[in-house]
């Protein structure tokens, strides 16, 4: 299939793109590099530089490329800036989104896999968090998403627009060739390597929660997992299902604290703590239950958390570097 990939130059869209390339997928990237990198698109890809905000560039794509099916995953996600800056997030998120969703529904697209959010849940009242939980975003970006789950829902009814909206819990780890490289980076597991790599202390948002050792817990999801899930999940279009939720997650939630402590183990360095206030918009917990997506599309996970956190700093040492670049990534997880 000839498949668009929205934010595919992304960290996490362009590990999408080589999996997808892997099964045999044409896969076209629109990104308009606010966050992504060139280097990030595989040589087998056609990138797109546009923004998703003109219209015409996005139907111009569509029609050029023959696109049969969209993972939209251009976004900004994170959960601190969203409280302070929403304006970006109703823009990049929404916005953005409903132009899409037009611009297909216009040219006869009709397959969409939206890289969704755990976010949507807010402090979810059960854990691990099914489906059905009811959703009540705790911050802007959980917001926008759930509101494009819900565009996609009603133009399913209405134009027969076919979607699988995937809720990420915590994306992490590295493939041989593809990590994390935000900047700023605000997410957990580089900023403890990092630490750990120039000796620094990390900072915990938060002691005091209801946890068993006062710091958050999430649901770590390696990103080749992840990818993963995304085939299936186009497949799973070409295969019948017309609406579908799934969660992204494992089923199991590691605190602040003991990711700290697997990257002590995974780097064999000690890790100093500076505890912080907590930070504004961050549930307690978020934990997956994974049994809907398990059951339905047959995905399951292959990676550890110590898996997550290895690959993770594997890349971040070897970033860069020749052999970093030669191949594909070919670690093997461990069995579980
Ligand atoms: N944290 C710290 N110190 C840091 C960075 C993070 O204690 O220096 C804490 C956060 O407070 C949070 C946990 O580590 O409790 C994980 O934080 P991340 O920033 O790595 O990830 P988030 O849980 O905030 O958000 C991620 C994605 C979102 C997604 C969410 C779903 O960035 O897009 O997971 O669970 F919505």
């Amino acid at each position: 299939m000839n498949v668009l990939v929205t934010g595919g130059a992304g960290y996490i869209g362009s590990v999408i793109c080589d999996r997808l390339i892997d099964e045999g997928h044409h896969v076209v990237v629109y990104d308009n590099m606010s966050k992504g990198h060139r280097d990030a698109v595989p040589a087998e890809a056609v990138l797109v530089e546009a923004d998703l905000l003109d219209a015409d560039a996005v139907k111009t794509t569509i029609r050029n490329h023959e696109i049969d099916a969209v993972v939209h995953m251009a976004a900004s996600s994170l959960v601190g800036e969203s409280m302070s800056r929403p304006e970006k997030y109703y823009r990049n998120n929404l916005w953005t989104s409903l132009g899409l969703i037009e611009a297909m529904t216009f040219s006869g697209v009709s397959r969409i896999v939206l890289s969704s959010t755990a976010a949507v849940y807010g402090n979810a009242a059960r854990q691990p968090i099914e489906e059905h939980h009811e959703t009540s975003p705790t911050n802007p970006y959980g917001e926008t998403k759930l509101a494009v789950e819900r565009a996609l829902h009603w133009h399913s009814l209405a134009h027969g627009m076919q979607y699988v909206a995937l809720r990420y819990f915590n994306a992490a780890g590295a493939t041989r060739m593809r990590g994390e490289r935000h900047s700023p980076e605000t997410h957990l597991i580089p900023l403890v390597l990092e630490a750990a790599a120039e000796g620094r202390a990390v900072s915990v948002f938060g002691a005091d929660y209801p946890t068993p050792d006062g710091t958050c817990v999430r649901d770590y999801v390696h990103v080749s997992d992840l990818a993963r899930a995304h085939v299936k999940a186009l497949d799973a279009l070409g295969g019948g299902v017309t609406a579908a939720t799934y969660n992204l997650g494992y089923g199991r939630g590691y605190s602040v604290r003991q990711v700290i402590d697997a990257a002590e183990r995974v780097t064999g360095r000690p890790i100093r703590v500076e505890v912080q206030p907590r930070r504004p918009g961050d549930p307690a917990v978020l934990v997956a239950s994974a049994e809907r997506i398990r059951a339905e599309l047959g995905w399951t996970p292959e990676y550890t958390l110590d898996d997550i956190v290895g690959s993770a700093w594997e890349w971040m040492r070897d970033r860069g570097s020749p052999q970093a670049k030669e191949a594909r990534y070919s670690a093997q997880p461990h069995a579980h």
